[in-house]
């Protein structure tokens, strides 16, 4: 595969208050589970002198070749070329139980959106490609595009990009590749932009082809059903007091994400009208963000691409004791006893000088 035209830059977003919650004092490894260029790891390695180890992944073949460069002198940096999504393997590999910290920056990076051979921006023309790996095999936006029925299309863009229009948009594809296959990004930007409403077009905050672009990428690299794996498995690969952050970018990622850590940080399953718990799970984590937090005015006018940024962490409990009652104690159920989650919030995350980071639930009240 063909080196990128230019070298590659991207700018990593929502930094301080990573650093801030995303890893514990006292860690040694962890865990950059979308290297990209390495951004957030440079960041961790200068704040936390006592990290031993960090393992980075990232999926993609290209961008990771640049890092192998960028990072060749760093020891404590092992690169790995996998999906986030087996990082059990990846970890099992290499003798690791469990670790400090983890974080998922989700999407894809700047040097990706703007290299026109990717084929991920609707504003550069290239090949209608798209996917986050060209070295693997795997379908393309331009097969997807040229071969998924309307019915499909039309799916696909109101499921994974929201999109207002998408079966007057799929109508329009259909009708126009029976002439001539869809082959550049160019191509299908400007016949997105003719089948949506004139009047629309000329007061939408964003290019019109932006939410069918965001639902192809994310279709061609299945990115939904990777994040889904990847934050249970994730969970459960923390040491006591290990992190998990995330930060998504829309609101398809950042659903997901708030309904995995609520899910881990409640632990109990049994339906609400049930008096008693019978299923005995016990929460593994604590949120140290109840609302996520996105970046600040002046991140935002630095870095405009940050602006939907959103960052969630998680933080892994101490092992509970077997409760009274609980499927693996034998006994007889107890009743609903309050979380260790909520008795450890009284170390809630704060900035270094004190004060409350924005999107902390005493901030929000
Ligand atoms: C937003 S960028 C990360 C930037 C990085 N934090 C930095 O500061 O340079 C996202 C990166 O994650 C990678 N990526 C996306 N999905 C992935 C997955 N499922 N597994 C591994 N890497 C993934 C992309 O290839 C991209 O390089």
């Amino acid at each position: 595969m063909s080196q990128p035209a230019s070298p590659p830059v991207h700018r990593p977003v929502l930094v301080d208050p990573f650093l801030a919650l995303g890893f514990p004092e006292e860690g040694t490894i962890f865990v950059d589970a979308t290297f990209g260029l390495g951004g957030h790891t440079r960041a961790l390695l200068s704040r936390f002198p006592r990290l031993e180890r960090v393992i980075g992944l990232d999926r993609d073949g290209e961008i990771l070749d640049w890092a192998r460069r960028e990072w060749a002198a760093e020891p404590r940096v092992v690169l790995v070329h996998e999906r986030f999504s087996r990082l059990p393997a990846v970890l099992a590999g290499m003798g690791i139980a469990a670790v400090d910290g983890i974080l998922l920056d989700l999407g894809v990076s700047s040097w990706q959106l703007e290299e026109p051979g990717r084929g991920f921006s609707f504003s550069r023309p290239g090949p209608l490609d798209m996917r986050m790996d060209r070295r693997t095999e795997g379908p393309t936006a331009r097969d997807l595009v040229n071969t998924l029925p309307e019915e499909e299309l039309a799916r696909l863009f109101a499921e994974f990009g929201e999109e207002r229009f998408a079966r007057r948009i799929a109508q329009a594809i259909v009708r126009r590749r029976t002439t001539a296959a869809f082959t550049t990004t160019a191509d299908l930007a400007a016949l997105i932009e003719g089948a949506i409403p004139a009047r629309l077009r000329a007061t939408s905050p964003i290019h019109p082809a932006t939410r069918v672009f965001q639902a192809l990428r994310i279709a061609v690299n299945d990115e939904l059903t990777e994040l889904e794996q990847a934050l249970t498995k994730a969970i459960d690969l923390l040491r006591p007091d290990g992190r998990l952050t995330v930060i998504s970018f829309h609101s398809l990622e950042d659903r997901r994400v708030k309904q995995a850590m609520a899910m881990a940080a409640r632990g109990c399953r049994c339906p609400p009208r049930f008096p008693v718990c019978t299923c005995g799970q016990q929460p593994t984590v604590e949120l140290l963000t109840r609302k996520p937090i996105g970046p600040t005015p002046a991140e935002q006018a630095a870095n405009p691409r940050c602006r939907s940024a959103r960052l969630r962490v998680a933080r892994r409990l101490p092992p509970a004791p077997a409760r009274e009652g609980s499927a693996s104690s034998g006994r007889p159920p107890a009743t609903r006893e309050v979380a260790p989650a909520r008795r450890e919030r009284a170390r809630r995350p704060s900035r270094p000088d004190g004060s409350l980071w924005p999107g902390t639930p005493e901030n929000d009240a």
